[in-house]
């Protein structure tokens, strides 16, 4: 499925459709160059949920972590991760399958990203954006 966004405020609200579908459990992929709106697609789903909170760009942090009800949100930016094994320390390897964990730069983690990750793929269209779903088959985007 590919949906077009012209604009800051469709990524936002393009975010927030994809945190109803959401599950414990679930890991997202949020794939594209930089400045392609990750993190904006992150922060639309946040606070869709979580209400006008500030939603850093995890950076440096590598991880945030919001209260998503009975688990967590992780929201991961994993650029600056120098191999797959730091992931371990992170405590990502546990999170993913239990929490929700979204994941900037996900190819960082090499062998170590689930198979049966969900993945949005964000692409530059002109002035706007292109953005490309997979895995989210039986899910009412
Ligand atoms: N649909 C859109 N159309 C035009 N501009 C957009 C759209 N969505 C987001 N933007 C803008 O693009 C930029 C995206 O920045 P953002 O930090 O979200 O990118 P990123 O993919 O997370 O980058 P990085 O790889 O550095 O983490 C922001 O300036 C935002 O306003
Ligand atoms: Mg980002």
């Amino acid at each position: 499925m590919d949906v077009t966004l012209d604009t800051e405020q469709d990524t936002l609200a393009f975010g927030a459709r994809i945190a109803a579908v959401l599950r414990p459990g679930d890991v997202l992929t949020l794939v594209g160059d930089l400045g392609a709106g990750k993190t904006t697609l992150a922060r639309g789903l946040i606070q869709s949920r979580l209400g006008d909170i500030d939603v850093p760009s995890p950076t440096y942090t590598l991880v945030q972590t919001y209260d998503w009800g009975e688990v967590e949100l992780w929201h991961c930016d994993l650029y600056r991760m120098e191999a797959p094994d730091d992931a371990l320390e992170l405590g990502l390897l546990d999170a993913m399958g239990e929490e929700i964990v979204l994941l900037e730069w996900p190819d960082r983690l090499g062998a170590l990203l689930p198979d049966d990750a969900l993945s949005i793929d964000i692409a530059f269209d002109g002035e706007g954006r292109t953005v490309t779903l997979k895995g989210f088959e039986g899910r009412n985007v």
